[in-house]
């Protein structure tokens, strides 16, 4: 029934002169001089416009008709993700379509400052929520239909009882994605999308993602830049030196390289978005490094701390890779997007399925990212990774502790996103069959270990020992047991991001 519904809808929609002839930009306010995104010299830069215009005509694609959140990666500012349970479809759908819809920020707004929004406003829905809106369509995702519960302990690893709740219930209908420069502006923005909704949505739960101060902005909370490695993707983004260029259809539905090849017409251009939040300990990590500290003699004690941490990472704090600077830290390479990203895990004179002086291969980098490491290279389980930090910086009293305190005001992690057309190949993928997996990669004298950053047994037991080997550039059979976790993981949910045009045209209802 929906079917013809939505079929007519379409009909009467190609009737009615084009959205975009109405012209959404230029109803914005053009007070921007300043981002609402950050820019840390390691991060790739963003397309400009025209270099975006260009790229996606040659595809054919209409970054108008796409998300902001997805192809943009780890860039925000604020970011407030606010979770809710549709309690009336009809006046949502209604409110959706003439309310909403001229809010929500497509990619070809967030390229430019001056047609940036004051805040940008994304919309994403679990299964249960198109339920509620009455879309039965399958989207051919079963991570999705099922809800990232039923992923949480034989694929994510997951301890459920470190869940939130709301997490493992059925109240989550969709969340929105509201992302600007000040949390005043979040605010404002969070109010007026309530009032537009008029009561047919409540909040179920929210998270208020912000990057780090000072500093520290773009890095995560254990301290390392976050956000250099997102693959380039054509149609949208120029490769850097050794970056890897990837079909549209890993990350948008229906587009070139969609593994599913038939999908709900509507669906086309929307991408799934897994959300993760991943608690951080991060007293309890940075005593880990000083009580397993290596033991370079030309390093201090401190150094040789910093060593463990970046091979644990594949990373520098810096953003710079060890495997272009295997002992020191390099700030000018990580500062370098020409340079920074421009490995594979080859060097001359050196036996990639060997060598581990240049980075372990159970650091976090190599395992979710083999890079060359794999023949012929991985193309098929890629992520777009579009997280932000969120939570308090630790307090003196925690750092002198060594212990993350219980009070829950001062939890910190990552609010972790990733897009891709299919969940199952991207993020449960990595997290499940490299992170999770102390075999993984494959045909080594010493297995691996799972990642010593985010890898679990794999059972959904939490702090069973892992056991990483490699650490160690002096001798790579050591085996490094880290009998904690550092992240844990208090649960999540599969959504679909849609196309703008598929909010209008197919979830929102178009009254006469
Ligand atoms: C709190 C948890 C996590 C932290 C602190 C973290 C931290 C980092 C850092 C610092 C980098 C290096 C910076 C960069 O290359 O962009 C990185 C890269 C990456 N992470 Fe994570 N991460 C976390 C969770 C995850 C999870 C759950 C996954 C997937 C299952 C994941 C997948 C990746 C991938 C694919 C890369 C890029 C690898 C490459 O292309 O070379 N991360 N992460
Ligand atoms: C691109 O998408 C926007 C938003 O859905 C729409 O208004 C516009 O007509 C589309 N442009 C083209 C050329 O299809
Ligand atoms: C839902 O909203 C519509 C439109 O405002 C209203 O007519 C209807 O009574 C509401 N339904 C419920 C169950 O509140
Ligand atoms: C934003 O709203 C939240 C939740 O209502 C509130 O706790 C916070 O103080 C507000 N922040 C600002 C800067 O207004
Ligand atoms: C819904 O809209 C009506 C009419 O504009 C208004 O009177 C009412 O206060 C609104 N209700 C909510 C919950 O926003
Ligand atoms: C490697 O181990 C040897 C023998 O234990 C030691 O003398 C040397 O300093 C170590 N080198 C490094 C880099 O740890
Ligand atoms: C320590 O430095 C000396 C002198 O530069 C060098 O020969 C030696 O290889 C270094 N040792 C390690 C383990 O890096
Ligand atoms: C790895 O990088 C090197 C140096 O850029 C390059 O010559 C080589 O072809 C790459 N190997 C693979 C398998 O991509
Ligand atoms: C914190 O850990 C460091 C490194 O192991 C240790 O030197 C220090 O004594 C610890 N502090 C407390 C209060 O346990």
């Amino acid at each position: 029934m929906r079917l013809t519904f939505s079929l007519s809808l379409f009909a009467a929609a190609a009737l009615q002169p084009a959205f975009g002839s109405t012209n959404v930009v230029s109803l914005k306010p053009r007070t921007r001089t300043n981002s609402l995104l950050i820019s840390p010299a390691a991060l790739p830069a963003l397309p400009s416009a025209q270099q975006a215009a260009s790229a996606s005509a040659d595809v054919g694609l209409n970054l108008t008709d796409i998300q902001g959140d997805i192809l943009i990666g780890m860039k925000k500012n604020k970011e407030l993700f606010f979770f809710f349970t549709i309690v009336n479809s009809t006046l949502f759908r209604s409110q959706l379509g003439s309310g909403i819809l001229p809010l929500i920020t497509p990619t070809s707004q967030l390229l430019a400052v001056d047609t940036q929004p004051t805040t940008a406003v994304n919309v994403a829905f679990s299964q249960r929520g198109l339920n509620a809106l009455g879309i039965t369509d399958d989207l051919g995702d079963s991570s999705f239909a099922n809800g990232q519960i039923d992923n949480v302990a034989t694929i994510l690893g997951d301890e459920t009882s470190n869940w939130e709740p709301v997490f493992a219930g059925s109240g989550i209908h969709g969340v929105f994605l509201l992302a600007s420069d000040t949390i005043d502006n979040v605010n404002a923005t969070l109010s007026q999308v309530q009032n537009l909704l008029n009561g047919s949505i409540t909040e179920v739960y929210s998270l208020q993602g912000q990057a780090r101060p000072g500093d520290e902005q773009g890095h995560e909370h254990f301290g390392f830049m976050d956000g250099i490695s997102n693959p380039a993707i054509t149609g949208f983004s120029t490769p850097l030196p050794g970056q890897q260029v990837l079909d549209l259809g890993l990350f948008l539905l229906g587009e070139s390289g969609d593994p599913v090849v038939s999908r709900p017409a509507w669906t086309k251009d929307g991408s799934f978005m897994a959300f993760r939040q991943l608690q951080q300990r991060v007293p309890e990590f940075n005593k880990f490094l000083v009580d397993n500290a290596l033991s370079n003699p030309n390093l201090t004690a401190d150094q040789n701390a910093e060593l463990l941490g970046a091979r644990m990472m594949g990373r520098w704090k810096s953003g710079a890779p060890v495997d272009l600077t295997p002992i020191v830290d390099d700030p000018v390479l990580a500062a370098d997007p020409q340079r920074n990203n421009d490995f594979n895990y080859t060097h001359s004179g050196f036996d990639i399925d060997t060598d581990q002086t240049h980075c372990p291969f159970s650091a976090h980098l190599r395992k979710t990212n083999p890079r060359a490491g794999l023949t012929p290279e991985d193309t098929a389980n890629h992520i777009i990774r579009a997280g932000i930090p969120y939570g308090p910086e630790v307090t003196d009293a925690e750092s002198a502790a060594n212990v993350s305190s219980t009070d829950p005001t001062l939890e910190r992690g990552l609010a972790f996103v990733t897009y891709q057309s299919d969940i199952a190949n991207g993020f449960a993928f990595l997290q499940q069959f490299w992170a999770n997996n102390a075999n993984f990669p494959g045909a080594k004298a010493t297995p691996p270990g799972v990642d010593p950053i985010i890898g679990t047994d794999g059972l959904g037991q939490a702090d069973v020992s892992r056991n990483p080997s490699g650490l160690d550039p002096n001798d790579s059979t050591k085996i490094i047991t880290i009998d904690q976790d550092f992240v844990v993981s208090r649960g999540g949910e599969y959504f679909f991001s849609p196309s703008l045009s598929a909010i209008q045209n197919t979830l929102a209802l178009n009254v006469a």
